[in-house]
């Protein structure tokens, strides 16, 4: 719940499932969601403290993402709508990590546009000029896998289990980047990343033949080793991308960016006469502030949702 950009309550249940699958199984993010998204709602309004006929509008997803859950959350959404008489709000999941940075916080400035925002997440990864809040612009994508796809991909191939990410950094804070992996090389500001997954397959093949315990042995120096590889070309790309636009005020969003070496190498730029902007831990990986922070801006600029709209598994725009 978000009055005005302040948070209220900002309800995420995780869901473990998919720990036991080694990734996200579609159908059960789906039911997940079916036998949760109630109990969500309802303790959202009680941590606001709220009655659901003091809310305005109902912000919900309407992609891009799994589809099954964005069908349960888009016909809850609407359903909470037409109990409420209030209108429907609709939040693209990309562009709602980027306004995550809008978000009131006690301890930190908010970003003035414009900014250049790195959105890295699990399913996308982008350079985002962000003109005003509801103008952006993408000026380079992934051409294949996301950042943090890499990220569970290299943790999957280290024996890490899913989502790979967070423990892979962690173990990378005890070792150091060491073991030789490629860095892929892409034209202008677009990023390539299944090549670090490729070069680690190969190197833990290649050492493993000569030592069978070469990962367990090596495991924080070749966590520290991927993770450095990914973090070198995002910011390879961001400095490309600042010399390009011009931007000096900075961003990073998404669950990547959640990353220790990332947030590292982003609070260095600040040094440099240049705006950095992290948003704390809970508004980088998916969470319902940024939906309503997007839901906001649609708001103030009368974008009202329509009960006829069908919520959609790839948007190509923000
Ligand atoms: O934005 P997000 O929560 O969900 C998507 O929209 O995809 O991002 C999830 C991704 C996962 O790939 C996860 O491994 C990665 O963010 N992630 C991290 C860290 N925390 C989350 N990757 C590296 N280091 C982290 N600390
Ligand atoms: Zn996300």
């Amino acid at each position: 719940m978000v009055a005005d950009l302040e948070v209220l309550s900002n309800v995420v249940w995780t869901q473990q499932v998919h720990e036991d699958y080694g990734g996200v199984v579609p159908e059960l993010a789906s039911r997940a969601h079916t036998e949760r998204i109630s109990q969500a709602v309802i303790k959202a309004l009680s941590d606001a403290r709220l009655s659901l006929n003091e809310i305005d509008a109902v912000a919900y997803t309407v992609g891009p993402g799994l589809i099954g859950a964005l069908m349960v959350g888009s016909a809850f959404a609407k359903g909470l709508s037409l109990v409420t008489k209030k209108p429907l709000l609709e939040a693209n999941h990309l562009h709602a990590h980027v306004l995550a940075h809008c978000l009131k916080s006690n301890d930190r400035q908010l970003p003035e546009f414009p900014f250049l925002c790195l959105l890295a997440s699990g399913g996308h990864t982008q350079l985002v000029a962000a003109h005003s809040p509801l103008h952006l612009e993408i000026v380079g994508r992934t051409v294949d896998d996301a950042a943090g796809e890499a990220f569970d991909k290299c943790a999957k191939l280290l024996g890490i289990p899913y989502p790979g990410g967070p423990a892979l950094d962690k173990l990378a804070q005890l070792g150091k980047p060491l073991h030789p992996i490629a860095r892929p090389v892409v034209e202008g500001l677009d990023y390539s990343f299944s090549g670090i997954k490729t070069s680690v397959l190969y190197y833990l093949r290649q050492q493993s033949r000569a030592n069978h315990h070469f990962i367990t042995e090596n495991l924080p120096d070749l966590c520290a080793s991927v993770q450095e590889a990914i973090v070198d070309t995002l910011m390879d790309k961001m400095h490309k991308a600042m010399a390009k636009t011009g931007f000096s005020r900075l961003a990073v969003a998404g669950g990547v960016a959640a990353n220790s070496l990332l947030r590292k190498r982003m609070a260095e730029l600040a040094s440099q006469h240049c705006q950095v902007h992290i948003p704390p831990f809970s508004y980088c990986t998916d969470n319902a502030a940024m939906i309503a922070a997007h839901g906001h801006f649609l708001w103030l600029d009368g974008r009202f949702g329509s009960l006829n709209t069908a919520p959609m598994a790839r948007i190509h725009s923000l």
